[in-house]
């Protein structure tokens, strides 16, 4: 069964923003060092940088809490597979809250070309709650 769905468009611009006006405070916050490692490694970083930014949006779309949550935004980790499929790793609340509503599983499809990312997130349960 799905639990949630969630999406998000970013636009590249506003992530390639804070990236120039103040780069190591807006990563520090929003990516984890294996996200920024990757994004780093990538010619068009920003466009890597606002797909793990819609992600994260996308995913807290999903899970329906909103900001109330006080979810973080390094809880929700973006890691791509050997064959670059990328998925979701979630910690601390996030998880807890993940457990708590008894999804058992997080799909994740990302996109970006020059102007926008975006990303699309499903939640899926084996509970008919
Ligand atoms: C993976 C693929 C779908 C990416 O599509 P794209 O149009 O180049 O790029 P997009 O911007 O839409 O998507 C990029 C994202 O795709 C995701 N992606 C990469 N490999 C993936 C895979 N194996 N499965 C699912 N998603 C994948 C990644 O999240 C990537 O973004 P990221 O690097 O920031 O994480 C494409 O490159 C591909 O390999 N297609 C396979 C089919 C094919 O080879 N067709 C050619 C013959 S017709």
């Amino acid at each position: 069964m799905i639990f949630g769905i969630g999406i998000d468009l970013t636009e590249i611009d506003r992530i390639k923003n804070e990236l120039k006006e103040h780069k190591d405070r807006f990563c520090k916050m929003v990516f984890t060092e294996k996200e920024i490692k990757y994004c780093e490694s990538k010619k068009n970083s920003a466009e890597n940088y606002a797909a793990r930014f819609a992600a994260k949006e996308a995913f807290f779309k999903a899970i329906g809490t909103g900001w109330g949550a006080k979810l973080k935004w390094k809880d929700v980790e973006v890691k791509n597979d050997e064959l670059g499929k990328p998925g979701i790793i979630l910690k601390n609340k996030a998880r807890k809250i993940i457990e708590k509503n008894e999804v058992t599983n997080i799909q994740l499809s990302i996109s970006h070309s020059k102007n926008y990312a975006t990303a699309v997130v499903v939640l899926e349960t084996n509970s008919n709650n």
